[in-house]
């Protein structure tokens, strides 16, 4: 039979675990991992043993097999997707909301935990300057978060038109058009999926050059939409490009055409933390609807994300979940499960009250404006670079960089060719994709270690490798591409 931790191995374990995690934060680590996925299967599997063995081996164990596969998200280079720095306290916050065990279900489960949320909602909405009476629910991460507000959308716009949705489903319902830009991101598409909302029903909308709506193409879609039910989701910050939607334009069209407004504002709803940046995000507080993502900007360890609705009533009828075993009393504070789509689940309060205090109210609007303007001084000396170019303004902490050549294909290949060779540094991490057809490198600029310092390094190492590049050649490269 299994023996129980000893107090000893209880600490023996823990203490492996800080001393680990200390060691791995100080060290930094390599950004690229060591190990391809061979050499991590045959590290991780090993015989599972018949009988239980010593904690404290098997985590040495554990340390010893990702050791190699792990990449250094959180170290100063690290630019890419769109990742935080996962900071240390909210790592320490974690640790004990592990420790505690807590079930952030039900109130009666764990009080300490729901109260940690409902006040973190508090702040939170505050950080964003959304109206206080405003539901939020603590989700895995944005996806989950747009999962529960276009949820909460469906019941409350068939609610209105009179049809019970939990009743008929959405089989007894009229048809409910989506409408979302082309470059929105994939996981509005996958949540709508998710809800069973299929491609005959969402009309993508064409997009400007920083991947945000048309407006005109969006509203005579809409004047020429003849369901009763409709949802528009916008942008607050594109995953490109970082632009913004014009919010209240939309908030006005949605008001017209009575259809919900849902703001993916993922990472740029955090620009309204910031007294100077907020105007980018103007009009989202008009929004029925937001997903921003704690484990972005909030440098939150993964996983955290916020699902905020303006429509309490209609979150909480269409997350909470009832039985006599789920203990409720009128003397209860709030119950988190009634805002996500889990019953048992991860106290995330906790980290979110420590980072929201340990950033204070200023100081996330300052990481922000840092982040920012890091980005803008790397796009000033990008401009200065013969051989590569910006491939849109920049609006906040999001690049996109391509190198030139003599035509698109060889622009794609020359793209991704420098940024392997960026990534051969081991200074920086980055990634390609594609943007209007053709290859770019994206830069994100958000873990709170990332500053202008760190960029002006990847600024010079462009450099270097355009000058090489065209001493090569022989020949200066354009300084512009033809488009
Ligand atoms: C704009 C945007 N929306 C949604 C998401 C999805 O967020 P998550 O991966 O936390 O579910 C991301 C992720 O980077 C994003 O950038």
């Amino acid at each position: 039979m299994n023996a129980p931790l000893q107090p000893t191995s209880l600490q023996d374990v823990l203490a492996l675990a800080a001393h680990h995690a200390v060691t791995s934060r100080s060290e930094g680590g390599d950004l690229h991992p060591a190990a391809g996925v061979e050499q991590l299967r045959a590290l991780f599997d090993i015989p599972l043993d018949t009988t239980p063995r010593d904690a404290v081996a098997v985590l040495a164990e554990l340390v010893e097999a990702a050791k190699p596969g792990l990449s250094a998200t959180t170290a100063p280079g690290f630019l890419s997707w769109v990742i935080g720095g996962s900071h240390p306290a909210g790592v320490a916050a974690d640790w004990l909301t592990s420790a505690w065990g807590q079930n952030a279900a039900i109130y009666q489960c764990a009080p300490s935990a729901a109260v940690a949320e409902e006040v973190a909602s508090k702040w939170l909405l505050e950080l964003l300057t959304l109206p206080s009476d405003c539901s939020v629910g603590f989700t895995t991460g944005a996806t989950m978060a747009a999962f529960t507000c276009l949820s909460t959308a469906r019941l409350a716009i068939f609610d209105r038109l009179g049809i019970r949705i939990e009743g008929c489903g959405l089989a007894g319902a009229p048809p409910m058009e989506i409408f979302i830009g082309e470059d929105a991101h994939v996981t509005n598409f996958a949540a709508l999926r998710y809800l069973g909302f299929g491609s005959d029903h969402i009309r993508r909308i064409a997009c400007n050059d920083a991947g945000t709506f048309e407006l005109p193409a969006l509203a005579s879609a809409m004047e020429d939409s003849t369901a009763a039910a409709k949802i528009v989701i916008g942008q607050a910050g594109q995953m490109i490009s970082g632009a913004f939607d014009d919010l209240t334009a939309l908030s006005r069209l949605c008001r017209e055409h009575r259809a919900w407004l849902h703001v993916d504002g993922a990472f740029g709803m955090w620009v309204r933390a910031s007294e100077r940046l907020r105007y980018l995000a103007q009009g989202a507080e008009l929004a029925d609807s937001w997903s921003v993502d704690g484990h972005k900007w909030l440098q939150l360890p993964y996983d955290c994300g916020f699902a905020i609705t303006r429509h309490a009533q209609y979150h909480r009828r269409a997350m909470t979940m009832d039985a006599s075993y789920l203990t409720r009393d009128e003397r209860d504070g709030r119950h988190p499960s009634d805002y996500v789509p889990e019953l048992s689940r991860r106290a995330r309060g906790f980290p979110a009250w420590v980072m929201m205090q340990v950033l204070g109210r200023d100081g996330v609007g300052q990481m922000v404006e840092r982040h920012c303007a890091a980005a803008s001084a790397l796009a000033a000396r990008i401009a200065g670079i013969d051989g590569v170019e910006l491939c849109h303004e920049a609006t906040i902490n999001q690049l996109a960089l391509r190198f030139t050549g003599l035509d698109d294909a060889q622009g794609d290949a020359l793209t991704r060719t420098m940024t392997d060779r960026l990534n051969a540094t081991g200074r920086h991490f980055l990634k390609t994709a594609l943007w209007r057809g053709r290859t770019i490198m994206r830069v994100s600029i958000m873990g709170h270690e990332t500053d202008a310092e760190a960029v002006v390094g990847l600024a010079r190492d462009i450099e270097a490798l355009c000058r090489e590049h065209a001493a090569a050649a022989n020949a200066p490269l354009p300084a512009t591409i033809e488009t």
